[in-house]
């Protein structure tokens, strides 16, 4: 997420990002020659100390000889010499030592200055009422790397919206930009007529869920992380959610039920088991906007048949967009958008892609049902 939410905050300036890369390689190039220059003024250091040394021994002994200081004068002038050293020793240390720092805290100030996100600037978002637009819509990442382009699609209240594609067809990055997560590099992007551009994250956010394609789960017990969308919720309300997402069985039969601590018990949790719970999650905060990534990866097909139905009853009220590749999520769908390679293909119901003979979707769908 914190990746995330800096990818955002760059705000798709390439330059930007490139300052940020090319601080990670002056990072490196700094330790290098810095551990080079350590390994250098060591040798050369030890090297000069002793010539000093000696040159010293040689010429002081000289003076004493011929009488011009005493012994007593002697030792003085060679204490003061070891303390000379060790100064200067040190001086030259902090040189070397300051250009591993030097890169660090350009990095440092460089995530200071990013601008920040614009909570409360903007304007407040009405309570969704229609839906999403997007219009002519194309994203660019920092990095130069164009994960959309050109893309038109209409979510609305009441709606289940499917993305369907292959891996790396954009389909996470388009379910960014609903929750300005990202911001359109190019187009329009709007609610209700609004631009996303001109709204304050802050309201918009309170009116979407988001379930991520990689799970999110907190150090505390279960219950409170179902809750974590809606704090007001009863036992009852977190249990039934729990039970929509297959997640309430295997919750039941952990020692302390839903009390249990995710701290201690998480790396028992399976993959799957993680994901339900971000999916009950997802399904208890009450918002206008739903958006799952990739939420039946990990459902058996009876779960998924029981999400299915909850996302059913659910749309009734609410716009829900699901990123799914299993058949039995999509079909349902009422519009579903392929993508591939950043690109809509194709976009309709089921039915309607099917009847396209050698189009995209039914490749697709044949495929799956080939396998
Ligand atoms: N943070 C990022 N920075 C740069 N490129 C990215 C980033 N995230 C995704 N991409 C690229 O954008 C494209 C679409 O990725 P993604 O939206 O995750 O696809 P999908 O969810 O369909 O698998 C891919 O080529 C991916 O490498
Ligand atoms: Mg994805």
């Amino acid at each position: 997420m914190s990746n995330v939410l800096a990818v955002q905050s760059l705000g798709g300036n390439k330059r930007e990002a490139k300052r940020f890369s090319d601080a990670s390689e002056e990072s490196f190039r700094r330790f290098r020659s810095e551990a080079f220059i350590k390994l250098l003024t060591g040798l050369v250091w030890g090297l000069s100390f002793l010539f000093g040394q000696i040159i010293f021994f040689l010429v002081m002994a000289g003076y004493v000889i011929d009488g011009t200081f005493t012994a007593g004068d002697y030792f003085v002038l060679f204490y003061y010499f070891f303390v000379l050293s060790a100064v200067f020793s040190a001086f030259g240390g902090l040189y070397v030592e300051l250009q591993s720092y030097i890169a660090g805290l350009r990095r440092v100030f460089f995530l200071l200055d990013l601008p920040t996100e614009k909570n409360s600037e903007g304007t407040t978002l009405p309570p969704i009422q229609s839906g999403i637009k997007m219009e002519h819509v194309g994203l660019t990442y920092p990095d130069g790397r164009r994960a959309l382009r050109d893309i038109n699609l209409e979510a609305k209240v009441g709606e289940i919206i499917a993305l369907v594609g292959p891996t790396g067809a954009g389909k996470t990055s388009l379910a960014f930009l609903a929750p300005a997560f990202l911001q359109a590099t190019e187009g329009r992007v709007s609610i209700d007529g609004t631009d996303l551009k001109d709204v304050s994250v802050s309201s918009l956010r309170d009116q979407v869920s988001y379930v991520f394609q990689e799970t999110q789960l907190f150090s505390d017990s279960i219950v409170n992380n179902i809750r974590y969308g809606n704090q007001r919720a009863t036992q009852e309300e977190v249990e039934a959610v729990a039970r929509v997402a297959g997640a309430h069985d295997f919750i039941m039969a952990l020692p302390e039920g839903y009390d249990t601590s995710l701290g201690t018990v998480t790396s028992k949790l399976s993959v799957g088991q993680k994901q339900r719970i971000s999916i009950a999650r997802g399904l208890l905060r009450d918002s206008k906007m739903l958006i799952l990534d990739e939420p039946t990866s990990a459902l058996d097909p009876e779960t998924e048949a029981y999400l299915v139905d909850a996302l059913n009853e659910a749309a009734k009220n609410k716009l829900v967009i699901i990123v799914a590749h299993r058949l039995s999520t999509i079909t349902h769908a009422d519009r579903i958008y392929f993508l591939e390679s950043g690109e809509i293909r194709e976009s309709g119901s089921h039915q309607d892609l099917m009847s396209i003979k050698g189009g995209h979707y039914r490749d697709y769908v044949m495929m799956q049902a080939g396998r």
